[in-house]
């Protein structure tokens, strides 16, 4: 069934785990992440950024997640990933969003209280839950593009700050990660999670997770990450399945080649859930 991720990231807190959130791009991405977690019995995340719901509306994707998830036995929250604005958090919530995140990340930091505090008053109205950033995670995101060098690592004393003040539910945290592939190996900044964890009690949330050793996730886990975001990863594979199919130039189904795209990522996301310490939750 479809949920919040109240539940579902305060269960993974509980239960020394995290739930992996995965960002779709269409139909066969929504199929497959909710196969692999049906097959892990595992809660999942299913969410979309800004530029993909230029692609296709919130409602559209909205629907064919809800219509999964409704046929489905495990829990499924359909989340906005970097909520660009206010207005854009309440268009997703209309279409059934069941969770938000508003990146006011670029913002100052009183900014950035502002309109978190703005989007948590209007989404508890519906009860649902908010996520938002403090720090900046590095490489490109969507439209958005951060210079590692001004890549600025959360806070912890601000992180406190920030819980106590805009009243979110989780807290995206910048340790070093960044979006899409790296060019070495990423190197966490684990001493500042674990001050972070001391002080901030709800759950937090690693971005940038392609490309970061299984291990380094497993670690930030220990040290009270609750949600694990891949993006680049998903759309690496989907997309590397179609193109072996189409090299055959006699292949004119688009059904061909996007069960390809639709079983790697299945395979994919299976593999991220064992990482992520869901698997066999529900
Ligand atoms: P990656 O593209 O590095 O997996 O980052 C995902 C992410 O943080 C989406 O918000
Ligand atoms: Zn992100
Ligand atoms: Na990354």
């Amino acid at each position: 069934p479809l949920v919040t991720t109240k539940n579902l990231l305060l269960d993974a807190q509980n239960g020394h785990y995290a739930v992996g959130a995965f960002n779709i791009e269409n139909m066969e991405m929504a199929q497959a992440v909710i196969q692999a977690g049906e097959e892990s019995h595992s809660p999942l995340i299913i969410q979309t950024t800004p530029s993909t719901l230029k692609y296709a509306s919130p409602s559209l994707f909205f629907s064919i997640v809800q219509s999964l998830a409704a046929s489905s036995n495990i829990p499924v929250a359909m989340h906005l990933d970097h909520g660009a604005s206010f207005d854009q958090c309440c268009q997703v919530i209309q279409a059934g969003y069941t969770s938000v995140m508003i990146d006011g990340s670029k913002l100052s930091f009183e900014e950035n209280i502002q309109i978190t505090k703005k989007v948590v008053e209007t989404a508890d109205c519906c009860s649902i839950p908010v996520e938002a950033e403090l720090g900046t995670v590095g490489g490109k995101e969507d439209t958005h593009e951060v210079q590692d060098k001004d890549a600025l690592y959360t806070n912890p004393e601000r992180a406190k700050e920030f819980v106590e003040r805009t009243g979110i539910s989780s807290l995206a945290v910048a340790i070093g990660t960044a979006h899409g592939f790296y060019k070495g190996i990423p190197k966490l900044d684990f001493a500042r999670l674990a001050q972070i964890q001391e002080i901030v009690s709800i759950p937090l949330v690693l971005h940038g997770a392609s490309g970061v050793p299984d291990d380094a996730v497993r670690q930030s886990i220990s040290l009270g990450i609750c949600k694990v975001n891949f993006a680049t990863e998903l759309r690496a594979h989907f997309t590397d399945a179609c193109r072996k199919i189409l090299v055959d130039p006699d292949v004119i189904d688009p059904k061909k080649y996007g069960a390809a795209g639709r079983d790697a990522v299945k395979e994919f996301v299976k593999e991220r859930i064992l990482v992520c310490g869901s698997d066999g939750k529900v």
